[in-house]
Parts: structure tokens; C-alpha cells; sequence
């Protein structure tokens, strides 16, 4: 009796430790590449395997055909154009074809969501009501200023509506707010728990939506003292969490390890760190300007059944561009093949 007991007992156990074994670590092989100076250990883990995977999934789609700038422009021909008349009639074709294959590629079991119908009133082109069209004129003067004003983030490499969609309506990657599950416990009255842990800061136990107030708010970031035993500083423990939470965010949107953009010797000092940690920076204001300027002002238009459950619009963070890797479909430049997201070319000024 014993015997059995000692044997099944051994059973269960091994089991259970090949389990923990198999779920919780990733099958070798780990390759590591050194990112700073050596000795610095300033270093970045991947496993060539998962990155097969991550490749397949930032493959970009082949460009359709460029078009002829020439001709009378769109404002001219056609009845309802606010963003786009600068754009010759051909162009205009091509740019609509582009976001239907982006955003509502076309699904014959679904006409009505899909193809040209998703934004456009059956049968008139110029009519408003639809409040998808709303929705892409915000969002194509969105991405003329992400291309033009964030340029210190995004380089030559630029952003179009693929980059974010990806062939889907709503990106895959967003973040709402979420009823708070406690009252009462916190100083720092921001929404996000703990102890309720999300894929998008890396199933950690920390706050749960660093993104209210650092990606939407202008909360401050840093928590580090300068001096030892500072006493005045007014950065608390939990606003620490909220930190570590939104780094996490930035090393899972990413793929990568906190080195990528900082020397662990110290997380403060920016003279050390890697250059990386200035683009994320303006990569921060980027953020806040993309859900401030232009997603929450559009919470008016969609329907109820398209908002986070505080009623609140769907937001971008650091993984709804990059998705796993640290540069967006590893750096393929995009948006050089779609000449008609660029913002009109200034007139010339008469003084
Ligand atoms: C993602 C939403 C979206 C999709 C999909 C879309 N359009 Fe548009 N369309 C717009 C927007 C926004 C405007 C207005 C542009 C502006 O104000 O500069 C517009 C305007 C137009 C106009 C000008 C109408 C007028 O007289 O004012 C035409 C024509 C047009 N679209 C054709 C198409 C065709 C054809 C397709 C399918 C291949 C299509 N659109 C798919 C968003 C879309
Ligand atoms: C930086 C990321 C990003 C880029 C780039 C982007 N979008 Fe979006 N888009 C979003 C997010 C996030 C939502 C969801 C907003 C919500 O549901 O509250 C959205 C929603 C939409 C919707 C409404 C979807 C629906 O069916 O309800 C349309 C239409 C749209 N985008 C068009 C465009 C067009 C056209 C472009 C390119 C000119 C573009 N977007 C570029 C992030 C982006
Ligand atoms: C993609 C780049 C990036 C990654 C990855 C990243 N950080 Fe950061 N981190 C930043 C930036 C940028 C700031 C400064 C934000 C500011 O000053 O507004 C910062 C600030 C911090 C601070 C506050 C420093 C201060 O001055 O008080 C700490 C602590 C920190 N990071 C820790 C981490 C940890 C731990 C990780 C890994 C889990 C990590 N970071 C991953 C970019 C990054
Ligand atoms: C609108 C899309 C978009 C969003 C949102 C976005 N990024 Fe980026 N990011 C890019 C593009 C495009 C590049 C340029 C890639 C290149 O140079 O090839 C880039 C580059 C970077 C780089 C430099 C990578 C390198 O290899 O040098 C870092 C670091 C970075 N982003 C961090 C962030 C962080 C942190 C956030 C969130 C606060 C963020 N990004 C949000 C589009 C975006």
C-alpha cells in the first residue's frame, strides 16, 4: 500500500515537474547578440525559431501599380473631398483600392462590411453617414502627421494604414479602459490593478493600464532619485509600479530586453544608454499625440458596440505598430510606394 502511494506520489510529481518544465521555459536554442560595448553585457536573447514565426508575420504586401500624378486633380472631379483633392484622379483611385485591401479587404460572404461598401453608402461616394469615412479621413491626416511630425521616431521608413491594420478593421493590438476591480487601495487614483495580468505588459503582476496615464495623460515617467536618501522627492511606490509596468509594455511590444535601451548599471542616466532609448522617447510623445489629437476626439462617431467597455475608443500603444519586433515589419520601408499619404505640398508663400 505504502509502496503504491510512494510510486503513484513519484508519478504525479514527475509529471508535474515536466510540465512546469515544458509551459514555463522555451525550447533551446537561446541565441544571445551583444548590443553595446563588450563587458557591458548590454545584450539581446532570441530564440531562431520563434523568429521564423515573428518573420512570417511582418511579411508587407506587394505594392499595386504606382499611378500617374498628371491630370485635373480630384477636387476637381469629384464632389466631397476634404483631405485628398490635392491628389490626381488616378492617384485617388489607387489610395482607395490601397486602404480597401488594407482595412476591409474584400469578403464576398460579407459585402456589406467589406470592398469599398465598408466605408462608403451603397451606390453614392460623396455621401457622408457612414461613420467609417469619418473615421479614415481622421486617420489619413493621422498618418500624414505621424510621417512628417514624428519623423525622429519613424525615420525614412514612415507609416501607412497597414502598418497598424494589417488587413483587419480594428488593429490587433489595442488597449481600452477597464472597470477597476478594488477601491480604495490606491494613492495614485488611476485606472488598472493589479494582480490582473494582460499580455501587453507581459502577464507581470504590475498595474495593469500603464497606458492611462503615460500614453494618454502626461503622467511623469521617471521615478529615480538623483541624490542618495532624497527626501523631498514626491515619486511613490506605486507610481514605481506603473513605471516598471509600462517597460514591460515597451520590452514586449518590442521583442526585446530591457538592454535594448538601457545600461542596467544605471536606468537613469541617459549619457550611457543605447541610442534607442531617445527614439522611444519620442516614440512616448508620439503615442500620446496619435490617442489625444486624434483617436479619443473620434469617441463621438462610432457606434457603442466599437468602444472599450468604460465607453472610452479603442488606443494605440507601443504594440500596435510593432507587434513583437523592435521595428515595425522589420523595417521595410512602406511608405515610400504610396506617394499619396504624403500631406499637399505647401503653396509657395507670396512674401
Ligand atoms: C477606409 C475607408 C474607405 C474605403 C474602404 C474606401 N473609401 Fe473611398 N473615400 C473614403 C474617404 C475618407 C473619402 C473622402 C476623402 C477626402 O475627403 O479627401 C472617400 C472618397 C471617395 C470618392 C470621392 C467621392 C466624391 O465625389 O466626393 C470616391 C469616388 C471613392 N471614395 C471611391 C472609392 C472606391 C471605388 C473604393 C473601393 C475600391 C473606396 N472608395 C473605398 C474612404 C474610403
Ligand atoms: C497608429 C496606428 C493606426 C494607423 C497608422 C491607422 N489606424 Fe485606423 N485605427 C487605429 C485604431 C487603434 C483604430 C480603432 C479605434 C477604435 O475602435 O476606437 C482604428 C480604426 C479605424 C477605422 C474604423 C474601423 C471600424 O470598422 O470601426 C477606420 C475606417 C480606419 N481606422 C482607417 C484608417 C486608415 C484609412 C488609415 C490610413 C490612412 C489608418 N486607419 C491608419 C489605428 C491606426
Ligand atoms: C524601447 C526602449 C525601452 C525599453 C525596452 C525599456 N525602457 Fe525603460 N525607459 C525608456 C525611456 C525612453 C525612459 C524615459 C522616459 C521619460 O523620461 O519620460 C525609460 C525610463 C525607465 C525608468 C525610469 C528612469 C528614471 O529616470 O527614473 C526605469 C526604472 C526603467 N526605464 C526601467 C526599465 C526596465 C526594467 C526595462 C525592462 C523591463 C526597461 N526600462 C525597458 C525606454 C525603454
Ligand atoms: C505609428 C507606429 C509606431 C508606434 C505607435 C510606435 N512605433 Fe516605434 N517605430 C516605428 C517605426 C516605423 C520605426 C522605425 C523603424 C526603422 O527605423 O526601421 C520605429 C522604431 C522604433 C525604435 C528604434 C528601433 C531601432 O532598431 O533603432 C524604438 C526603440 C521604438 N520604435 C520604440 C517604440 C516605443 C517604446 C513605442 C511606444 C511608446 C513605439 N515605438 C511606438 C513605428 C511606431
Amino acid at each position: 500500500m505504502n509502496r503504491f502511494n510512494l510510486w503513484f506520489g513519484l508519478s504525479v510529481a514527475t509529471v508535474l515537474a515536466a510540465g512546469f518544465f515544458i509551459l514555463t521555459f522555451e525550447r533551446p536554442p537561446v541565441e544571445t547578440v551583444q548590443s553595446g560595448y563588450r563587458g557591458v553585457a548590454l545584450e539581446q536573447n532570441y530564440n531562431p525559431r520563434q523568429l521564423n514565426r515573428l518573420v512570417a508575420a511582418q511579411r508587407v504586401p506587394e505594392a499595386l501599380e504606382a499611378a500617374d500624378a498628371e491630370g485635373p486633380r480630384a477636387s476637381e472631379i469629384y464632389e466631397n473631398v476634404r483631405v485628398l483633392g490635392h491628389l490626381s484622379v488616378e492617384q485617388f483611385g489607387r489610395i482607395m483600392q490601397a486602404m480597401t485591401a488594407w482595412i476591409y479587404p474584400e469578403d464576398e460572404r460579407d459585402p456589406e462590411n467589406t470592398g469599398c461598401n465598408a466605408c462608403h453608402v451603397g451606390g453614392n461616394f460623396a455621401a457622408e453617414g457612414n461613420y467609417r469615412k469619418t473615421v479614415a479621413r481622421r486617420m489619413l491626416q493621422m498618418v500624414q502627421t505621424i510621417n512628417t511630425t514624428y519623423a525622429n521616431h519613424i525615420q525614412d521608413v514612415g507609416v501607412t494604414c497597414y502598418t497598424c491594420h494589417r488587413g483587419q478593421a480594428v488593429p490587433a493590438q489595442v488597449w481600452a479602459q477597464r472597470p477597476a476591480n478594488a477601491e480604495g487601495s490606491r494613492n495614485w487614483q488611476v485606472a488598472g490593478e493589479q494582480n490582473r495580468p494582460i499580455a501587453a505588459t507581459a502577464y507581470s503582476t504590475l498595474p495593469s493600464d500603464p497606458f492611462t496615464p503615460y500614453l494618454l495623460r502626461n503622467e511623469q515617467i521617471r521615478v529615480i532619485s538623483n541624490t542618495a536618501r532624497q527626501t523631498d522627492s514626491d515619486r511613490s511606490i506605486a507610481q514605481t509600479e506603473w513605471t516598471y509596468s509600462l517597460m514591460m509594455h515597451f520590452s514586449q511590444s518590442l521583442g526585446v530586453n530591457c538592454t535594448f535601451c538601457h545600461n542596467s548599471r544605471s536606468f537613469a542616466v541617459w549619457e550611457t544608454s543605447p541610442p534607442q532609448r531617445v527614439t522611444a522617447w519620442h516614440g512616448i510623445n508620439m503615442v500620446r499625440a496619435i490617442n489625444n489629437e486624434y483617436i479619443e476626439p473620434l469617441r463621438g462617431e462610432f457606434p457603442p458596440h466599437r468602444l472599450g467597455p468604460m465607453g472610452d475608443t479603442l488606443k494605440v500603444n507601443c504594440a500596435t505598430c510593432h507587434q513583437g519586433v523592435y521595428q515595425p515589419l522589420f523595417g521595410t520601408p512602406m511608405l515610400r510606394d504610396y506617394p499619396e499619404l504624403n500631406p499637399p505640398p505647401r503653396r509657395a508663400s507670396l512674401d
